[in-house]
């Protein structure tokens, strides 16, 4: 079912005393929206953060987890142990961990099937360069990241499945695609479903946009109907900006 989502990624900021503070913040904020809210805060702090947020409206989830089982997997977290402290989404394929940390699609594929396997929901992240932008070559760089992780999976997985647009050139750069850009690429991203997958997958496919939205700009991008909301990096970092974007649509 197609729904308002605002997630907020924390990335590798704050600290326990620095994730206490930001969620005593967020608890004093009201929703007026009828977005669900989730917090990726970084694995040291997620009980913690679960714990702290059981009575509120604030779903805590994981920013990755690899794909195996248990085992010799040095400083990796699995799907079980996310579930142990209450997470049952995860971000997968954000930009920065196909980036820094090399995971491509079939690494990606094997993630979101591990996810999947252990009834998690997946927040699956992609988009292209600013050279792909530039060469208009953007389209067929984000299908072929949606069809090589994504497109061995029965039409039913993707109930669990959320997607997020994220165009590496705004990332954390101040710059965002244009209500527009972001119209443009959701509308393509749901038509390749439909392709595949038909309308039910297409329609009820909830898709996030994410890179630089804040507060002044979130309800333009909110308002075009193929936007079902955002991921938030460095905005979500306040609690009340970040409350700001959840009530923006
Ligand atoms: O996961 C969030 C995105 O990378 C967006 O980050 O809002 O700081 O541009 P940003």
């Amino acid at each position: 079912m197609r729904k308002n989502i605002v997630a907020g990624n924390w990335k590798m900021n704050n600290d326990l005393a620095q994730t206490e503070a930001l969620l005593s913040d967020l608890k004093k904020q009201t929703k007026t929206s009828n977005a669900e809210v989730m917090i990726a805060p970084t694995f040291t702090n997620l009980w913690h953060a679960f714990e702290a947020t059981r009575e509120d409206d604030i779903e805590v989830v994981a920013q990755n987890m690899h794909f195996a089982e248990n085992g010799a997997y040095t400083g990796e977290v699995s799907a079980d142990m996310l579930k142990s402290v209450g997470v049952k989404t995860v971000i997968l394929g954000h930009s920065e961990r196909r980036a820094y940390f090399n995971e491509d699609d079939a690494t990606l594929a094997k993630k979101v099937d591990q996810a999947l396997t252990k009834d998690m929901r997946v927040i699956f992240c992609f988009g292209e360069e600013l050279t792909d932008r530039k060469a208009n070559n953007q389209e067929a760089i984000v299908e072929a990241q949606i069809k090589n992780a994504l497109f061995h999976l029965d039409a039913s997985a993707f109930s669990n499945i959320v997607l997020a647009y994220e165009p590496v050139w705004a990332i954390g750069t101040g710059e965002t695609a244009s209500p527009e850009q972001a119209q443009d690429m959701h509308k393509f991203i749901r038509k390749t479903l439909n392709d595949t997958y038909g309308n039910d997958v297409a329609d009820n496919m909830t898709i996030l946009y994410g890179g630089s939205v804040k507060p002044a700009n979130a309800k333009e991008i909110f308002s075009k109907p193929d936007v079902d909301g955002g991921l938030i990096g460095g905005a979500a970092l306040k609690a009340a900006d970040f409350y700001a974007i959840v009530n923006a649509f």
